[in-house]
């Protein structure tokens, strides 16, 4: 029989190799869904959301293919760990991240079923944040596999850390609606959407994710001004306090590394959101932009778990 150490390694080598194809997963579906949507298209911006009048889908049939198989391993590399961790006894944290983790790739496989049509906002709003859950649950699975999960008996607490996290998340719900209702072409201005530093009443409807989308948004549309806005405040918010946890985090022996990426990775997304906007929304940075989202809440969240574990 396997002892207490060589399943933990066991557990946390799988899901490694689970936040690894995780990540790469986020990326595919970046790619297929900013360029379905027709981010750098021939012809911007009259070609954005061309597929939702039925125009051509850009061709992305083997990265399609690639997308299913990575998907479908990785549902049943995440089945196999669930079980590793909870068989013959078990092993808790990872037991609960684990199957919180393959609970959510069973829900993101029947959404999945949904969000080949682009009208379903919540489809595609559903699909960027699981998908930014997923790294974060297997990542943090990893972290409870090893010798973080001394954080089992937490000995600080960081408010500045949780309250840049929270922002962080509603950051991302807000950049994902963007991204659903084909919002991007609403406010290609920077810093505010040409005069309007404000949503206006009418724009908050928008932050409804279960609306139907029947063609991409307007130049100045209301909903989508108030989506930009709302997410350039939030965004900057972030930035402000996560900025401070981290720095914060630094004095920590156990968390410096970890809050030193956390810090890089912020700076670089902000920069990319900027650059998006001032790339005329370039492909290749919206695709970057969504990616580092999700590696900055996986960062942000070892952070915590190390600031938590570490000395008082
Ligand atoms: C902490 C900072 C930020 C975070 C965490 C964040 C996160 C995100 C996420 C997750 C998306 C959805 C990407 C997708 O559809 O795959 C998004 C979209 C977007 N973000 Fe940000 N963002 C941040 C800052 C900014 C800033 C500062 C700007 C510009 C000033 C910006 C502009 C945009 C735009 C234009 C989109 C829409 C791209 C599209 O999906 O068509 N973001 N953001």
């Amino acid at each position: 029989m396997e002892t207490h150490g060589v399943r933990l390694t066991r557990i946390r080598n799988l899901a490694l190799l689970l936040a690894a194809l995780s990540f790469l997963i986020v990326l595919i579906s970046a790619y297929i869904r900013l360029s379905g949507a027709g981010l750098g298209c021939d012809g911007w911006p009259d070609c954005y959301g061309q597929l939702l009048v039925g125009g051509p889908h850009p061709h992305v049939g083997a990265v399609r293919i690639l997308h299913r198989v990575t998907a479908s391993f990785s549902l049943l590399l995440a089945f196999y760990t669930a079980w590793h961790c909870i068989r013959p006894d078990p092993i808790q944290p990872a037991a609960r991240c684990a199957t919180a983790l393959l609970a959510l790739m069973i829900l993101l496989t029947f959404v999945g079923i949904w969000s080949a049509d682009p009208h379903r906002a919540w489809a595609g709003f559903i699909n960027i944040l699981g998908g930014t859950v997923l790294v974060l649950l297997s990542w943090r699975t990893v972290l409870a596999a090893g010798p973080e999960h001394a954080a089992a008996t937490p000995r600080r607490s960081s408010a500045l850390l949780h309250a840049g996290l929270g922002l962080l998340a509603l950051t991302i719900a807000l950049g994902a609606l963007i991204g659903a209702r084909y919002a991007a072409i609403a406010c290609p201005t920077l810093p505010g959407c040409g005069d309007a530093a404000w949503p206006a009443a009418t724009g908050w409807s928008a932050l409804n994710p279960f609306a139907s989308v029947a063609t991409a948004t307007a130049l100045g549309d209301d909903g989508g001004v108030a989506l930009h806005l709302l997410h350039r405040y939030c965004a900057l918010t972030t930035l402000l306090l996560l900025g401070i946890g981290g720095l914060q985090a630094l004095a920590h022996g156990t968390a410096r590394a970890s809050a030193g990426l956390m810090l890089a990775l912020l700076l670089v997304q902000f920069a990319l959101g900027v650059l998006t906007v001032m790339s005329g929304f370039s492909l290749g940075l919206a695709v970057a932009h969504g990616v580092c989202a999700t590696a900055l809440l996986a960062a942000g969240m070892q952070v915590l778990v190390r600031v938590k574990a570490a000395p008082a």
